[in-house]
């Protein structure tokens, strides 16, 4: 995998390279000439390394690689401790007894590792990196090198680590056709057309990448499970996988289909208390050992979305959790089963029935009743990763059951990689939110219920969705590596800060040159809270197409549906009465603490009110404004921040390199127009439902703004928008013939302006725009459809073209046109003549 294309014989290299991406935050690149000086001193140039497994000659070569590529030089391998200091590398009980000298003794947790410099005699100081086990000492080596990469001294050493959680996993939504569901980054790096790949490099560097944060399992299937992936031929592509993570001590598992005993092995049933099934489960847990005695286990979804379950046959979760389990138990395995567990045909007219309620109602009864070896899996929140959900009261109801927190890294709700949205500040708000689950005064945060600590359970922990795919840079966005990045870190350790981690990040992924550690820390920090913004703010849910690509705007969607994600905004208020005293008695879920404050909306913070109570648009918040201002305004204030977001990145022109320059820009651009398509649609949509005007007189009226339907239109034609909130007026144009023209004659006042052309992009076309300013062809540019699929005009393929630097006089012609290509009808909803003052 290239991850820099360089300019064959440029002088300047450093600008003219660009990085692909694909290195992440492993990039190793040379330290400034003082740090490698310094370093130098407290490196030793020697290396012992005690013991020998894949694992182990991992750790040899990444510390080589890692020391070669950031300060120049070869570490000398040695078979025995030097006179000099030395780099000395093993698991603590193999140098304890091969390096008695050393004297070294600590209590390391499975996979921990201790940094440590031990002086010996003649002035020596040797830099001990000592593992519990293999994997520790790889993540050991990972942690050094990351010392260097940050800048923190490494001499004397003294880091004792080890992981908050045993389990550590990332599920991948691959199909075997090599599909990712909500995969952004590409194919899948695993599957194709039902086979394993050919090619694993990606797979190998994908482990690397994962062992460089301590993640120990990767489940390579969908949760939407493909019963084949259990299929005697699939048992050797498997393996093929494992062999490739082996060397990084990232464990293979997969996702199965609970009906797979009827569906694949020809039983007449898949009840999980009938013999012939639990059988059948245990012959293809042992076959799978037999080939790859180090399998992880399996990940199930039963009797959700459509995925059958135990209820066929009225049996429970933990019958169906402990059948399949039960055949892992004897080689080790663990049975990760979803929570996720929910009806989405609900009737929306009964105001008891709650979504939210469902993970709860399902397990909870159950607590106790699930094997050891089994874990449940939780989403952060009760209904689907949205932009703000409060953590799952499931976290706080399971006493005698395994449980893990599953965090989405592939960003399905949160722009789709189109959009650069950090979220380690939001799952840091669920981890460190304090359940009141055991004695009183006992803090019991999610982050120690997921990782077993409160009730002393023998697993549990984190689980991340990554859904990493083959593109160069893995997920699509160069800035959404950092989502990957801050899981994996805090599966190690969530007590870290948001903010030490995207600064180690951004140090690790762009270099430390002041300005870059100044500005992309500062973006990635505020990118959450200006999404939630400019989508769905107090708890509203994201307010995306949930019905259809979880990408667009549609502020109804979730309404007069059985999927159960309701906000019930309508003319006379919004939010889900979750109470116990009046609603559907969520709220009650909750350890008398929690509930207590979240049942009085005196108590309820508002960042949750419209999510746990419905209230009228003029209820005041805390901070005394209305619901209905504060709607509009934080609209504004999101949108006016994401427009900040190139100017913030254009600092950093000639300092990152020109290839992520230039496609982070693009992104950021991008995500700007997005921001205030959102701002416009949630805007009109409740300045229509409530009938309560913009206190800033803002919504509805926008300066220099001209609709396509109110132009002189030849052969573009008025066309509805649907939902009626994606485009400016509820309406747009398009064209039915081979080339239409939409026109204005300009009647302002003369200088210099920039246009914006509000076009429509899908996938079915490509149509091509051409702008004419007095007779003067100024722009043109084609609708190429790389936004996400959507055959409509809508919130999704809405586009602008930013055309600056227009000297107009009075009376210019300002003239579009539009060539349709197959289905798309080169679509427009508006165009802005902006003053440049006012840019
Ligand atoms: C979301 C997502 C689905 C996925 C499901 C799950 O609803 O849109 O694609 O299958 O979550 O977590 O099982």
């Amino acid at each position: 995998m290239l991850r820099k294309i360089c300019i064959l014989g440029g002088i300047l290299a450093g600008n003219l390279c660009g990085e692909t991406g694909a290195a992440a935050w492993l990039r190793y690149e040379p330290l400034s000439d003082s740090a490698v000086r310094q370093y130098r001193t407290s490196v030793p140039a020697e290396l012992v390394i005690y013991g020998k497994s894949p694992v182990i000659e991992s750790a040899q070569s990444e510390l080589i690689r890692g020391v070669r590529g950031m300060l120049g030089h070869t570490l000398r391998i040695e078979s025995g401790l030097p006179a000099e200091s030395a780099l000395v590398l093993g698991t603590l009980a193999q140098l304890k007894q091969e390096a008695p000298q050393l004297h070294l003794d600590a209590a390391l947790g499975p996979n921990g590792f201790w940094l440590t410099t031990v002086h010996v005699g003649g002035g020596a100081a040797h830099t001990v990196i000592a593992g519990a086990d293999d994997a520790g000492v790889l993540y050991g080596v990972f942690a050094y090198l990351r010392k260097i990469g940050t800048g923190d001294p490494v001499a004397p050493l003294s880091d004792q680590q080890t992981p908050y959680a045993p389990a550590r996993w990332v599920n991948q939504w691959d199909n075997l056709d090599g599909s990712i569901e909500r995969g952004y980054g590409g194919r899948s790096i695993f599957w194709e057309n039902l086979h394993v790949r050919e090619d694993l490099s990606r797979v190998s560097e994908y482990g690397r990448l994962l062992a460089s944060l301590g993640i120990n399992g990767c489940t390579v299937t969908s949760v939407n499970a493909n019963p084949r992936a259990l299929g005697a031929d699939f048992i050797p592509q498997i393996a093929r996988i494992a062999d490739a993570f082996r060397p990084w001590g990232v464990r293979v598992s997969i996702a199965v289909d609970f009906g797979s005993p009827k569906s694949l092995g020809g039983l007449d049933t898949f009840d999980p208390l009938d013999a012939r099934v639990a059988a059948w489960w245990k012959a293809r847990a042992d076959d799978l050992y037999e080939a790859i005695p180090d399998f992880a286990g399996f990940v199930l979804k039963a009797d959700s979305e459509g995925r059958v379950g135990p209820s066929t046959y009225g049996r429970t979760h933990a019958d169906a959790a402990n059948v399949v389990a039960r055949g892992l138990k004897p080689h080790g395995g663990l049975l990760f089963y979803r929570g996720f567990v929910y009806d989405h045909h609900m009737d929306w007219r009964n105001p008891k029935n709650d979504r939210g309620r469902a993970a709860y109602d399902n397990f909870h009864p159950l607590d106790g009743s699930f094997d050891d070896n089994v874990i449940v899996q939780i989403k952060n929140g009760p209904i689907d990763f949205q932009v703000r959900e409060p953590a799952s009261p499931l976290f706080g109801a399971l006493e005698k059951t395994n449980q893990a927190i599953e965090l989405q890294v592939t960003q399905e709700y949160f722009g789709q990689a189109r959009y650069t949205v950090f979220l380690v500040p939001m799952w840091k708000e669920t981890l460190d939110f304090d359940m009141h689950a055991g004695a009183a005064g006992q803090a019991t945060p999610v982050k120690a219920l997921a990782a077993g600590k409160v009730f002393h359970r023998p697993t549990g922990g984190f689980v991340g969705v990554v859904n990493v795919g083959l593109d160069d840079n893995w997920l699509g966005n160069h800035l959404s590596q950092a989502n990957l990045y801050g899981f994996g870190r805090l599966a190690w350790n969530p007590d870290l800060s948001s903010r030490q981690i995207v600064e180690e990040w951004t140090r690790l992924t762009f270099g430390d040159d002041p300005k870059v550690l100044q500005t992309i820390p500062a973006l990635q920090l505020r990118t959450w809270r200006d999404f939630e913004n400019y989508t769905g703010p107090l708890g509203l849910q994201t307010l995306t197409d949930i019905v259809g690509n979880h990408y667009g705007v549609s502020v109804e969607a979730s309404e007069r549906n059985g999927w159960g994600q309701w906000h019930n905004a309508d003319e006379k208020g919004a939010g889900m009465d979750r109470t116990v005293a009046t609603g559907t008695g969520y709220i009650g879920q909750y350890r008398p603490p929690v509930a207590h404050v979240y049942e009085s909306i005196e108590t309820c913070p508002d960042d949750l009110l419209l999510f746990l109570h419905h209230v009228p648009y003029t209820h005041r918040l805390h901070s005394g404004k209305t619901v209905i201002q504060y709607i509009y305004d934080s609209h504004y204030e999101g949108a006016d921040a994401a427009a900040g977001y190139p100017r913030a990145w254009k600092t950093l022109k000639g300092i990152v390199d020109d290839q992520r320059y230039r496609e982070v820009l693009a992104q950021l651009e991008y995500q700007v127009g997005q921001a205030e398509v959102w701002r416009d649609a949630v805007s009109n949509w409740f300045l229509r439902s409530s009938g309560i005007a913009d206190a800033k007189g803002r919504v509805g009226h926008h300066p220099g703004r001209i609709e396509a339907e109110a132009m002189s239109l030849d052969g573009y034609t008025v066309r509805d928008v649907t939902p009626w909130e994606a485009a400016s007026g509820g309406k747009a144009i398009g064209c039915p013939a081979a080339r239409c023209t939409a026109s204005l004659r300009y009647d302002g006042p003369a200088g210099w302006h920039t246009l914006r052309v509000q076009y429509f992009d899908q996938i079915d076309g490509v149509s091509h725009f051409r702008l004419w300013v007095a007779n003067q062809l100024v722009n043109e540019w084609a609708a190429d459809g790389r936004l996400p699929p959507t055959r409509k005009m809508d919130g999704t393929s809405s586009s602008r073209r930013v055309i600056s630097g227009i000297d107009l006089h009075p009376g210019d012609e300002i003239r579009i046109e539009g060539v349709p290509d197959r289905n798309e009808p080169a679509g427009i909803d508006y165009l802005e003549i902006l003053p440049e003052a006012r840019q």
